[in-house]
């Protein structure tokens, strides 16, 4: 039997972006199950290797690290053809897992925080997606998992910088979702509401409205196997947001959302 560290990536692969978030790794189990080879690239890369090391050990499959930072959209064509060169061909699968999310009060301060915010979860997602998303609407086939956020759905003080950004992500997917439909491939939307990672660490955040980054990630695995194009994790986020998108304006004003 091959050693893990001799294996080749098959056909079958997946490229992460932001795969030491821990909902991207609850992603990339199942794939894993499934026989995926798995190209995991951050910006974070001792940690990085860690996973991909124990995603080698349990699942005997082929995976492998990129150094990637979402905000430098000059590196993206050298880092696809690394990508390219590391799986021998394109990835079937892309999922965007990096975002960032500055405190709401810091950023109103300062532009430099803004603009980090805007670079990462727009700029840096539409950059890889667009290209990606090209290869893939060329040969017909592949798919793309894109975590956005609830956060996007209607413009509140407590967060609208960084929201506006996942707003800006929903209809860039939604655009690419319409471009999309009369091919094969498959682009998932996902908006989760309050997730317990890193992202959200020492916020107080109500624990029945909290998704663990584990139920997450199966969430998103059983809405892309059922090629689904818009989730919300958990579900009654739809309903929380349809209900905050609708106040009247005289009424949103007056919270404290
Ligand atoms: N947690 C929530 O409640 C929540 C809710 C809605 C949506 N989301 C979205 O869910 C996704 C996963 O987030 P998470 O909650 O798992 O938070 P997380 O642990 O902070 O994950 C974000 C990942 O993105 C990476 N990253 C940050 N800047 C990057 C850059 N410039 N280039 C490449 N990678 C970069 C982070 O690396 P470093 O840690 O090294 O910076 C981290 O691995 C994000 O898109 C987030 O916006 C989260």
């Amino acid at each position: 039997m091959l050693e893990v560290n001799e294996m080749k990536p098959t056909c079958k692969s997946i490229l992460i972006l932001g795969s030491v978030s821990a909902v991207a790794r609850a992603i990339a189990h199942p794939f894993a199950q499934e026989g995926y080879s798995l190209l995991l690239a951050d910006i974070e890369t001792e940690e990085n290797e860690r996973i991909a090391q124990d995603i080698r050990i349990r699942y005997r499959v082929w995976c492998d690290t990129l150094f990637f930072d979402a905000s430098d959209i000059d590196s993206h064509p050298a880092f696809l053809d690394k990508v390219i060169e590391k799986l021998n061909g394109f990835p079937e699968g892309l999922v965007i897992c990096f975002g960032y999310m500055p405190v709401q009060e810091q950023a109103q301060k300062d532009f430099k925080l803004i603009k980090k915010t805007i670079d990462i979860n727009y700029t840096g997602a539409v950059s890889i997606l667009e290209r990606v998303i090209s290869k893939f609407e060329e040969r017909n086939h592949g798919f793309a998992v894109v975590i956005s956020s609830v956060a996007g759905d209607r413009g509140r003080k407590s967060n609208y910088i960084y929201g506006s950004t996942k707003g800006a992500l929903t209809r860039y997917v939604e655009g690419l979702q319409h471009r999309l439909s009369s091919t094969k491939v498959q682009v998932l939307l996902v908006k989760p509401g309050f997730m317990d990672t890193a992202m959200t660490y020492g916020l107080n955040l109500p624990p029945r409205l909290l998704a663990s980054p584990e139920e997450a990630g199966n969430i998103i695995y059983k809405a892309w196997k059922k090629k689904k194009q818009v989730i919300y994790v958990k579900w009654f986020w739809r309903y929380i947001m349809l209900i905050i998108q609708h106040l009247p304006r005289f009424v949103f004003l007056r919270t404290q959302l």
